[in-house]
């Protein structure tokens, strides 16, 4: 017999799923536009240990920032902050995924860069609340999880434009178990979503001199979502005309960034929310594995930049925690660097990154004693940004990919 009352109850709360988002379009339609960072002073930049190799990683990412900013840091013109209580305990406590003392200090920042935090399952001893980091996205808006991939030594130059508050993850905690056997969840894409992220897909494109974009999806079989993502990709490129893109399915791309033959031909890919969370650590697997990729997190109004990968707990488990790389969020520093205008000084970490992470690697991490541990390791990086010489080491490793 089929059960006409959860029937019923599930028709209510798909109604108020579908309300709330409804809602959430109305609010697309009026954006803010983009924060002009040159004339905001002071920018204020807050910084969120998070959990387990949080605080290390941070900690190091933060020495080199504040000393690259230091000028303006006296001046007045960079205020750093350090914002306590995005932690799993507190939050739990709390039961929120950002307690609203610490949502209202994280507003107050222009730009935040966020260790990672522990992201609570079904089962594993915690509070299953939401994920701070879906949370924080969704509540700052911060549409755009751009996720550069770079190994200059195979000539791979890829920018993920993963989609960063539909899809999935727009209603993952709003799911329903209907019965007992019958779980749904949600997939949200709307006109407006792919629009703004496929846009700063080709924007990027152009700006950066790249020639073309790759829009990941499985519209063959998700045919109404993935279907609109295509849609608006059609719309989106006719702006676009020195650009081309092209369509690919996401099996068949998680394949392909695998083939050494083909790999390098793509450069700016676009995609939904998942199919971006999974290609981009198989993308940073192949950097060196995901502790060397940043992520930026954009929105029109708020930025947060973070590492693409979690708080390590099995690390800490094992006592190794001071053994975690920190490049990601070192590499995340620098996107963020750029983000507020400056460039140069970005650009300076990311080669120091380079240098020490892909070329000389004089200093290693393993994420066990076998290798440094990530104060040594931000220690060279910072080394090496004070270096007088490192434009002649930049350009020696150049030379050797020839
Ligand atoms: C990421 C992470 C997060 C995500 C988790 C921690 C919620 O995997 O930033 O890629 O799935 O987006
Ligand atoms: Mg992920």
């Amino acid at each position: 017999m089929v059960d006409e009352q959860a029937i019923g109850a599930a028709k209510e709360h798909f109604g108020t799923v579908v309300r709330e988002q409804l809602e959430r379009v109305e609010r697309l339609k009026n954006e803010p536009d983009w924060v002009n960072y040159s004339s905001v002073s002071p920018i204020i930049i807050g910084m969120l240990g998070g959990d387990g190799i949080g605080p290390m990683i941070s900690n190091e990412t933060q020495k080199v920032l504040e000393h690259l900013l230091r000028d303006d840091v006296s001046s007045g013109k960079i205020d750093f902050r350090v914002l306590d209580g995005l932690t799993i305990e507190n939050r739990a406590e709390k039961m929120q995924s950002i307690p609203d003392d610490v949502l209202v200090e994280i507003k107050k920042c222009h730009v935040t860069l966020k260790g990672p935090t522990h992201t609570p399952e079904q089962g594993d001893g915690w509070p299953n609340i939401e994920s701070a980091n879906v949370r924080m996205r969704k509540e700052l808006d911060l549409f755009a999880n751009v996720r550069p991939v770079r190994i200059p030594a195979e000539g791979i130059d890829w920018t993920f434009f993963r989609e960063n508050t539909e899809d999935l993850y727009a209603v993952g905690s709003q799911g329903l178990n209907v019965t007992g056997d019958l779980a749904v969840d949600f997939r949200v894409i709307t006109s407006q979503g792919s629009r703004r992220i496929i846009d700063a897909a080709f924007a990027h494109a152009k700006r950066t001199g790249k020639s073309k974009v790759t829009i990941v999806t499985k519209a063959n079989v998700v045919k109404t979502t993935d279907g609109k993502f295509l849609d608006i990709a059609r719309e989106v490129s006719e702006n676009y005309p020195g650009i081309d893109w092209d369509g690919w399915y996401i099996d068949i791309m998680t394949a392909k960034l695998l083939d050494t033959k083909r790999r390098n031909e793509f450069e700016v890919l676009a995609l939904p929310n998942l199919y971006g969370d999974i290609l981009t650590d198989e993308a940073a697997e192949l950097q060196g594995g995901v502790g060397t990729a940043g992520s930026a997190n954009i929105g029109k109004v708020y930025a947060m930049f973070e590492a693409i990968h979690g708080s390590a707990p099995r690390m800490v488990q094992e006592n190794r925690d001071q053994y975690a790389d920190p490049s990601s969020l070192l590499r995340a520093g620098a996107m963020m660097l750029e983000h507020i205008g400056y460039e140069d000084l970005g650009a300076k970490l990311h080669k120091a990154i380079d240098i020490c992470g892909q070329y000389e690697r004089k200093i290693v991490t393993t994420g066990r004693n076998t290798g440094a541990t990530g104060e040594e390791f931000g220690q060279y990086i910072m080394d090496t940004v004070v270096d007088s010489k490192i434009e002649e080491r930049w350009q020696e490793y150049v030379d050797t990919i020839g």
